[in-house]
């Protein structure tokens, strides 16, 4: 399934870290906008049939025999073309220029001098200034291909930017799609508004109407069931899909006894109050606890919960008479195939608990109606769904929940004290206006014992820490630096209002070399 907006951009991904945001960024210029792996690229070109092509760069160089090469048909296609990095030299290896490595290169901030017009300096940059760009390179474009002229250059880069205007091909040697590079996003929005025409009218509104569309025909008459986690995506799935198909959606709330406070009353009565889905709610929080008891190995939780999640869901799904479709919430960033140079596989860190191997077992097809989105496109989606802020805007929260935010054994009794503690942290987080800030926050109860003093009296109780993070994508992570009085003020607040923690401690890891959880 996927949507096929008239007018879109096609990304050839060479392996670059951050050619996802190239795509974040020319979806903001709203223009739909996909990427591709350079090897499966030809596909995604017929497929698409996109307005205008974007090489990413890479981490590989264009003077190895085995570097990864633009398709010929792509470059034959007459079409707009932009080249980032790697996709400079590798546009002018392919078309005929010269590229050199092994002089340094450049890395980090640098100041190109804009010495001729262009139009993607259309409103934005003027002959004789210097801008702040980000560069890194270790190649360089050293002679440009026939047809090319240069238009901007740096100390380290001759050719920082060029121009082909009668192919309507561009390139630059730095990367205009983070934000180190200032302008970057509105030199994006040039290329994709005027060398490649479009309008730039992809909203959410649309995405709404195509994908309902899609939905209903794909689905047809058949049944959908729909695992709900709580979470924000599943929950848009959910809603998206009823809007397509109605009572023929069928939703299943499996509650683990593992969520935060008062989440599940909130899931059950939007779902069953506002949308009128239907739902089906299992409380399995006695089977959770039983199988959790004695397990205290991390991976040994996740694998345990996983599974039951699966088997208890799979039995529901068995009551209500099976169904033809499992839809999920699965994101973009999950979908896009990275590119791999060593061909190894990456390290496990930790299982991530969704509900896959499902599908086969139950001979169901999948609906993933926000595979095209990232994570802020999904709030968007919700809130234009008419899913409240307050639920739309929520931190994520892991599948296994709570389990894997209580080191050691976990029990109803220890699952209660976090969730007291979690909701008080939260809340003054929210009342301090901090809560959009923060990717994610959240209390951990430690398996540890310390003695305090309380009247009169001595405590011997649980240490709980705090964490906070900000961060993009949760792969990498930065701790949220509160102020010294918010911080004691929440722990004032714990240690009075919770029964059991008598310390609050706060996590000063990043990630890495932390991960945002625990466990
Ligand atoms: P870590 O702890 O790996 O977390 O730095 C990165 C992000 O992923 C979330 N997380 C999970 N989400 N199922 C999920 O749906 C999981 O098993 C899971 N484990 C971690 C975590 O909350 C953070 O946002």
């Amino acid at each position: 399934m996927t949507v096929q907006p008239s007018d879109s951009i096609l990304i050839v991904d060479f392996g670059s870290q951050v050619t996802q945001l190239i795509a974040r960024r020319v979806r903001e210029a709203g223009v739909y906008s996909e990427i591709a792996p350079f090897t499966m690229a030809e596909a995604a070109f017929t497929r698409m049939a996109p307005k205008g092509i974007i090489l990413s760069g890479s981490p590989a160089s264009v003077l190895d025999d085995n570097g990864p090469r633009i398709p010929q048909s792509i470059l034959d296609s007459g079409l707009p073309i932009l080249g980032i990095c790697y996709g400079q030299q590798s546009l002018m290896h392919q078309l005929g220029g010269e590229v050199t490595g092994g002089d340094g290169g450049e890395f980090g901030r640098a100041f190109i001098d804009i010495n001729d017009t262009c139009v993607l300096f259309d409103g934005l940059w003027s002959v004789g200034e210097k801008h702040q760009v980000w560069m890194s390179h270790g190649d360089k474009v050293t002679k440009l291909a026939e047809g090319f002229r240069p238009v901007a250059s740096s100390a380290g880069a001759p050719f920082a930017v060029i121009a082909n205007d009668e192919k309507r091909i561009y390139a630059m040697q730095f990367h205009p799609e983070v934000v180190h590079t200032p302008d970057g996003a509105k030199l994006l929005k040039n290329f994709v508004r005027h060398v490649c025409g479009l309008k730039g009218d992809w909203t959410m509104a649309e995405f709404r109407k195509t994908k309902i569309a899609e939905i209903r025909e794909f689905v047809g008459e058949g049944r959908v069931i729909c695992g709900l986690s709580g979470g924000v995506d599943s929950a848009v799935a959910a809603v998206l899909i009823h809007e397509a198909i109605g009572d023929q959606l069928t939703c299943v709330y499996v509650d683990h006894g593992l969520m935060r406070l008062g989440e599940s009353e909130q899931v059950v009565s939007l779902f069953r109050g506002h949308f009128n889905i239907p739902l089906v709610h299992v409380d399995a929080t006695t089977l959770f606890m039983k199988g959790l008891e004695g397990v205290s190995d991390p991976e040994a939780k996740r694998k345990f919960i996983g599974k039951t999640f699966i088997d208890v869901f799979e039995d529901e799904a068995r009551k209500i008479g099976g169904a033809d479709f499992l839809a999920q919430g699965t994101l973009y960033p999950d979908v896009i195939e990275s590119v791999s140079f060593t061909g190894g596989p990456s390290v496990t860190i930790k299982s991530h608990h969704n509900v896959g191997g499902l599908p086969e077992r139950m001979n169901m097809k999948l609906v993933e109606p926000l595979r095209e989105l990232f994570k802020d496109e999904v709030r968007d989606l919700g809130r234009e769904l008419g899913l409240p802020d307050i639920f739309v805007g929520r931190h994520p929260f892991p599948g296994p929940g709570l389990a894997i935010r209580i080191p050691g054994e976990v029990n109803r009794e220890r699952a209660d004290v976090l969730r007291k503690a979690d909701a008080i942290y939260l809340e003054e987080i929210r009342n301090a206006g901090l809560y959009d800030a923060i990717w994610q926050a959240f209390a951990v109860l430690l398996p540890v014992k310390t003695v305090g003093v309380m009247g009169d009296g001595r405590t011997y109780d649980n240490v709980c820490a705090l964490r906070a993070v900000t961060s993009t994508d949760g792969m990498t992570a930065d701790i949220y630096p509160f102020d010294a009085a918010f911080l004691s003020r929440v722990a004032t607040r714990i240690i009075n209002e919770v029964k059991g923690i008598n310390r609050v401690v706060y996590d000063y890891t990043s990630k890495p070399p932390g991960t945002i959880e625990w466990e």
